[in-house]
C-alpha cells in the first residue's frame, strides 16, 4: 500500500496559513512514501470534517489527519452576517475552514505561548496530542483514498474557494502523535482534561468548540478542527456587534465540559466553571472558579448529578 508521493511540481508552501497570525509548519518528510496501514477513526460516522489513519513515513508511525474540503459559504457566522462584506473569501477561509482552525491552533500551542506572554513547554505537553506539522498529499495517495470511498468534499471548491487557496487543491493532512491505544476520559483524569482545556482558553487563547468526550486521546485534545484561535476575525466581530455573543462563545468549551460530564457519566464531582475575566458576567473571576466542588460528607455513595 506504499504510495510515491508524486507532488514534486509543487513548491513547499512554508507556515500554514499564510500571513501574521499563528500558524503551523510543514512535516519534516513531505516527499517521503506515505504508507496507508489502518484507519482509525469510526468509519460509520457522520458529518467528519476529516479521516484519520495510522500511517508509516520514514519508518515511524503516526496519526494522519486527511481533511476534507469546505466553503466559508456553509459556516453561518459568514453568509449570515454582515462578516461577508467585510472579510474577502481569502482570508474568511484560515478562520471557518478546519484544516486552517488546526493549524491555527496547533501553531499557537506548539509556540507555547501568545505575545507578551513567557514560553510554557507544560502548555505544550498537557494541552493537546503533539503535532509534527501538516502535509499536503499528493496524486497517488490522494487516488488511493478515494478508491477506499473517501469523499474529500471538492464540490465545494468553487471558484472562489479555488482562488483563495491560490489555485493549491492538494488534499491537505495533519501528522499528529499515534497513540496505540487511546485512553478514555475517567474520574482519574478529568481534573487534568480541565486543565488542558483551562490552559488552552485563558493562556493561548484557543477555544475548542467541540468539547465531547472522542476528542480527547487521555487528558489531550486531540480535534482542533471546531477551534477558534485569537486573534479570530469571527470574534473580533462579534466583540464589535455585542461583547455577550462573543464571551458566550469564549466560555462555550466550559459549557460544554460540563455537559461532557453529565453525557458521558463519569464519577466525578468536578463542574467547571469560567475561569477568565472576559468569560464572566460581572468583573473579577470568582472565588470559585475551576475549582472541584467539595466532597461530600458521606461517601459511601457516588451519585451522579
Ligand atoms: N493521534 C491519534 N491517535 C490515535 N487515534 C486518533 C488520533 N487522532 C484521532 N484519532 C481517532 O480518530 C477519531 C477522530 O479524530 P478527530 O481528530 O476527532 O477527527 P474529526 O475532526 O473528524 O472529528 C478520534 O475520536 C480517535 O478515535
Ligand atoms: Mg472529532
Amino acid at each position: 500500500m506504499s504510495k510515491a508521493r508524486g507532488n514534486s511540481s509543487h513548491p513547499s508552501k512554508g507556515p500554514l496559513p499564510p500571513g501574521d497570525g499563528p500558524n503551523l509548519h510543514e512535516f519534516r518528510y513531505p516527499n517521503v512514501p506515505i504508507k496507508w496501514i489502518k484507519r482509525l477513526d469510526d468509519e460509520g460516522r457522520e458529518g467528519n470534517q476529516a479521516f484519520i489513519y495510522r500511517v508509516r513515513i520514514a519508518a515511524q508511525d503516526y496519526a494522519l489527519k486527511v481533511f476534507k474540503f469546505s466553503n466559508p459559504k456553509s459556516n453561518p457566522f459568514y453568509w449570515g452576517t454582515r462578516l461577508q462584506n467585510e472579510l474577502p473569501m481569502k482570508k474568511a477561509i484560515f478562520y471557518t475552514d478546519p484544516f486552517y482552525a488546526e493549524c491555527r491552533a496547533y501553531g499557537r500551542i506548539e509556540d507555547g505561548r501568545v505575545d507578551g506572554h513567557s514560553k510554557s513547554p507544560r502548555i505544550r505537553q498537557q494541552t493537546a496530542v503533539k503535532c509534527y506539522g501538516y502535509l499536503l498529499l499528493g496524486d497517488r495517495d490522494e487516488r488511493w483514498l478515494m478508491s477506499q470511498g473517501h469523499d474529500f468534499e471538492a464540490d465545494l471548491l468553487d471558484s472562489e474557494v479555488r482562488e483563495a487557496l491560490e489555485g493549491d487543491t492538494r488534499v491537505r493532512a495533519i501528522v499528529k502523535h499515534l497513540d496505540e491505544s487511546p485512553e478514555p476520559l475517567h474520574a482519574g483524569n478529568i481534573g487534568r482534561a480541565w486543565e488542558s482545556v483551562r490552559l488552552l482558553n485563558n493562556y493561548l487563547k484557543i477555544y475548542n468548540m467541540d468539547i465531547k468526550a472522542n476528542n480527547f486521546i487521555g487528558f489531550r485534545l486531540a480535534d482542533f478542527g471546531s477551534s477558534w484561535t485569537e486573534p479570530h476575525e469571527i470574534l473580533q466581530y462579534l466583540d464589535k456587534e455585542g461583547k455577550d455573543i462573543a464571551n458566550q462563545k469564549r466560555g462555550r468549551d466550559t459549557q460544554n465540559f460540563n455537559d461532557m460530564i453529565e453525557e458521558e457519566q463519569i464519577p466525578t464531582r468536578l463542574r467547571v466553571v469560567p475561569t477568565s475575566r472576559h468569560q464572566l458576567r460581572s468583573k473579577g473571576e470568582a472565588p470559585w472558579a475551576g475549582r472541584v466542588l467539595p466532597k461530600r460528607r458521606k461517601r459511601n455513595t457516588i451519585k451522579l448529578d
